[in-house]
């Protein structure tokens, strides 16, 4: 079973063959990051017009280092949302119009659960499990009861933990992506000398990231108030200590869900999932919790998960057909 599994609901434009929802024959992804880095981040309009560039190459590449033609190709997956409407679009109508032209199944995978299953494509994932998912656009503590039974534990009220860190990078002007970025800024710096609170929700799961960016922001502005413009070490100072502010939130309360819930294993997902100092952080519980994550190509957008999470909509029979449309805020359904 291979399915041609395509993505584009943010900046990258993404194929990938994969087999039986585990084997990954080919994975290529068209970055867009150095396009809008001078703008600090992703603009939709300009990722809408790579996404049209990009998307007929990135497939035919997929298929070349698949060994494959379109003839070989069982099903075509691609993300239908979440995400930036104008980015979606161009891989759903391109994967509308090749099934309708090569007569082949359609799946249209949410892209959250593309995230869960970059999991199973290296790991042999075992139900229920604890996920924390954490990506630019979405934060959540999810118990994950089957491929396709989700229980959100809790989620972020403002920003999603990958936006904080692509905020307060760039007002840092430490440049996009965030993530990477502060990580890397954050080796130089000093974790300590800024304590920056971990933001109190009513629901204990529940994160909220706003009030940190502010907080950063408010700290440049003081200094410049007082005619003191940051130093480079400064700027690393505030990077580690917001990375660790971030982290610390992320990983208190998922190990907290997972001790309290009684889970043995916690996968964690999303670009977010790439950062060490949060991998540190879940490793150091005293709990003999597992913490799996997918390698680092995995973690960010990529179509190997997408092709994966279709394998699973295959198996239920969940296809979909000329209708599908991009869908922006598309809902995942909690049990
Ligand atoms: O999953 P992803 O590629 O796209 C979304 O679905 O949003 O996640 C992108 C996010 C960005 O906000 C980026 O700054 C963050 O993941 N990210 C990281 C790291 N690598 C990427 N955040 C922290 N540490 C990293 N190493
Ligand atoms: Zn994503």
């Amino acid at each position: 079973m291979r399915i041609l599994a395509i993505e584009s609901s943010c900046d990258e434009t993404a194929a990938a063959i994969v087999r039986d929802g585990k084997e990954v024959l080919s994975n290529i992804i068209a970055t867009q990051i150095p396009v809008h880095q001078i703008y600090g981040g992703v603009v939709p309009e300009i990722a809408s017009r790579c996404h049209l560039q990009n998307i007929a190459p990135t497939v035919e590449q997929a298929l070349q280092q698949a060994n494959m033609t379109f003839d070989d190709v069982d099903a075509i997956a691609v993300t239908a949302g979440p995400g930036l409407v104008g980015a979606l679009l161009v891989g759903v109508s391109y994967a509308k119009a090749l099934a309708y032209a090569l007569q082949k199944p359609l799946i249209g995978v949410h892209h959250w659960q593309g995230h869960l299953c970059a999991l199973q494509l290296e790991h042999d994932i075992e139900y229920p499990y604890l996920a924390l998912v954490a990506s630019g656009s979405h934060s959540g503590i999810v118990e994950v009861l089957s491929d396709n039974d989700f229980r959100l534990l809790g989620a972020s009220l403002d920003d999603a933990a990958g936006e904080a860190f692509d905020k307060i990078s760039r007002a840092l002007g430490l440049g996009y992506p965030g993530g990477p970025a502060i990580q890397k800024a954050a080796l130089l710096g000093d974790a300590a000398k800024i304590s920056f609170p971990i933001a109190k929700t009513h629901d204990t799961y529940d994160f909220s990231f706003s009030g940190l960016k502010s907080a950063v922001l408010n700290h440049i502005n003081q200094r410049r108030m007082r005619g003191e413009e940051l130093t480079e070490q400064d700027k690393y100072d505030l990077a580690a200590s917001a990375q660790e502010a971030i982290c610390t939130a992320l990983a208190e309360k998922t190990l907290l869900a997972a001790q309290t819930k009684g889970y043995s294993v916690i996968g964690v997902v999303g670009g977010v999932a790439a950062n060490q100092l949060l991998r540190q952080k879940l490793a150091d519980n005293k709990n003999g919790i597992r913490v799996i994550y997918p390698s680092p190509i995995f973690c960010t957008d990529n179509a190997a998960m997408i092709g994966a999470a279709a394998y699973n909509y295959y198996q239920r029979g969940e296809f979909a057909d000329m209708s599908l449309n991009a869908d922006p805020r598309k809902p995942i359904y909690f049990v």
